[in-house]
């Protein structure tokens, strides 16, 4: 068990696809899942992916506090192994979004507002789901992770790149 350095902007690993995991219950995949939670928690994340620690592999973790969706329900503690994403509408929406990989940062990104999403978790079981909102737009930013891609190269108008300090009180809050 292990509190990991989170790779940054501009480190290769987080622009390459990942691979896919062959055996969901692979013990190796338990003490990286152990190591991915730790590491996010002691970065006050709320979701991370497993090229963000360095491994080039299709596992993401993610929850969604309460206090972040319309219903108020949240959602726990989520992996998804060889997760895929399929848009359930074309409509978009777009909001702040901030990056454990650039660290202070945020902008304004648009995202599928209404999505299904399928994986594993890590004892092989489907785990498939719909949602909407900050619930959509956090699974869509971190299997973006697995796809080699960070938030800025999704963004409409790389303008609203900031400083989440510069912004003003609240605004930029991911
Ligand atoms: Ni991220």
């Amino acid at each position: 068990m292990a509190i990991l350095t989170i790779a940054r902007m501009g480190h290769p690993i987080l622009a390459r696809a990942a691979a896919p995991i062959l055996d969901p219950r692979d013990p190796a995949l338990a003490s990286l899942a152990t190591d991915m939670v730790e590491t996010m928690v002691a970065a006050q994340g709320i979701g991370l992916a497993a090229p963000q620690i360095r491994v080039g592999l299709q596992l993401v973790l993610f929850s969604v506090p309460a206090s972040r969706m319309e219903d108020g329900s949240g959602v726990a503690l989520t992996w998804l192994v060889n997760p895929e994403i399929t848009p359930l509408s074309d409509l978009t929406e777009e909001a702040y979004e901030g990056c454990l990989s650039l660290p202070g940062l945020t902008g304004r990104v648009p995202r599928w507002s209404h999505i299904y999403y399928r994986g594993l978790d890590l004892q092989g079981r489907v785990i498939e789901r719909e949602a909407t909102g900050f619930h959509a737009r956090v699974v869509q930013h971190e299997c973006d992770h697995l796809w080699g891609r960070l938030y800025p190269s999704r963004m409409a108008d790389i303008g609203s790149l900031a400083y989440c300090e510069e912004l003003t009180d609240g605004e930029g809050e991911p």
